[in-house]
């Protein structure tokens, strides 16, 4: 996607020097544009723990470029499978919930277990990281022609008024390689001139919607609102919500449904209202091995400061503040799971099916657990 008129994706190699990683830093947005490098295992398991980088797409495509970074310090050490199973418990080990990050690591484990020299296996690792960025890209602009029909019927039904879309979190271009899940239809949308307004939930404790997803919608154009968490259930009461769409960090191959904190809440309130919730997702976010969401998805536990503190910008710069006592405390779950029959339906790659097994499989028939890269 495009910012101050240059396109960018959210991850590249950097130019003459292919050792290198680059990313936008995503702490900074959206008061600063800033480009972070990353030249070793350590500093990309860093940037995905400290949130430099987020979101499953984007999380899946940089433990790809760090499986590649891997390979490279591997053929340096004296023990090159030794170093290369301890960046891959390293990287997984960094968040849980997405399922995108153990599918790229074991993606190249994988590979370059079958290249026969080190040099072979760079090459494999670097294909691969390639191969899954440029993946994770396009399966998201064909999330966007997918979910395009289902906003112009919206406003088909509305006599060209605005479809006013919620979103929660940030399922944008940022947390993928480029074009977002969620906002990939809203994109095509607004680009055919399809009036679309956008509430953004904050997304309390981090706030990727007030920074990150109000920050690209206004880089594209896109009209939005931002509103506390809490106000979505108000604004579907009074017929202000046409449809929902999240993102997903995992979705179960039974369809249930494992997104940012809160986004059950939503999918509670669209089914008491009859809003249709739905969730985009690239079919890199199915766990294929998972039935049960609730049982069975991990949820992420970060820093309760996260919660007890709020950071925004000031006239002299970045500034952190407690917002609560200071003796108490907090606790921050990360993710929640939306069972499947509050899900209206999923917008894939391959297009729309119903959250539920059948569907899905019948969608996705080939899936193993690689998704759709040729073993
Ligand atoms: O904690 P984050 O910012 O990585 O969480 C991101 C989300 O929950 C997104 O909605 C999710 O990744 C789905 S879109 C990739």
């Amino acid at each position: 996607m495009k910012v101050n008129g240059r396109h960018f994706r959210t991850i590249w190699l950097k130019e003459n020097d292919p050792r290198v990683v680059q990313v936008i830093d995503q702490r900074a947005l959206p008061h600063r544009f800033v480009i972070a490098e990353i030249k070793t295992v350590k500093q990309a398991a860093a940037a995905i723990r400290d949130m430099l980088v987020r979101g499953a797409g984007l999380i899946g495509a940089t433990a790809g470029y760090a499986m590649y970074l891997a390979a490279l310090e591997a053929s340096r050490s004296t023990d090159f499978e030794a170093k290369l199973f301890q960046a891959a418990g390293e990287l997984k080990a960094t968040r849980p919930t997405a399922v995108n990050l153990a599918r790229s690591v074991d993606l190249q484990l994988k590979r370059l277990a079958l290249a026969p020299t080190p040099e072979a296996k760079i090459a494999a690792a670097l294909g691969t990281a390639m191969q899954i960025a440029d993946e994770d890209a396009e399966f998201c602009r064909r999330i966007g022609e997918h979910g395009l029909g289902l906003i112009q019927r919206l406003s088909k039904n509305k006599n060209g008024a605005p479809v006013h879309i919620l979103t929660h979190c940030n399922a944008g271009w940022l947390a993928f390689v480029d074009y977002g899940s969620a906002t990939a239809p809203i994109y095509a949308a607004h680009d055919l001139g399809v009036s679309v307004h956008v509430w953004v939930d904050e997304t309390r404790p981090r706030s990727q919607g007030s920074k990150l997803t109000a920050w690209e919608l206004g880089e594209h154009g896109v009209p939005h609102t931002i509103i506390a968490d809490n106000t979505g259930g108000h604004l579907m009461q009074h017929g202000m919500v046409d449809m929902v769409i999240v993102g997903t960090d995992r979705t179960t191959c039974t369809g249930d449904v494992a997104n940012k904190i809160g986004t059950y809440l939503k999918a509670l309130a669209a089914k008491d209202n009859g809003v249709p919730f739905y969730v985009a997702l690239p079919s890199s976010s199915f766990d294929w091995k998972l039935r049960d969401g609730l049982s069975e998805i991990p949820i992420e536990e970060r820093d309760s400061d996260e919660v007890r503190f709020a950071d925004g910008w000031h006239d002299d710069g970045h500034t952190e503040v407690r917002v609560c006592p200071e003796k108490s405390s907090a606790a921050n779950y990360g993710f929640d799971v939306t069972p499947r029959r509050l899900v209206t339906g999923l917008i894939t790659e391959r297009g729309l099916c119903e959250a539920n097994e059948e569907s899905i499989r019948s969608l996705f028939p080939d899936l193993a657990g690689f998704a759709a890269i040729a073993e």
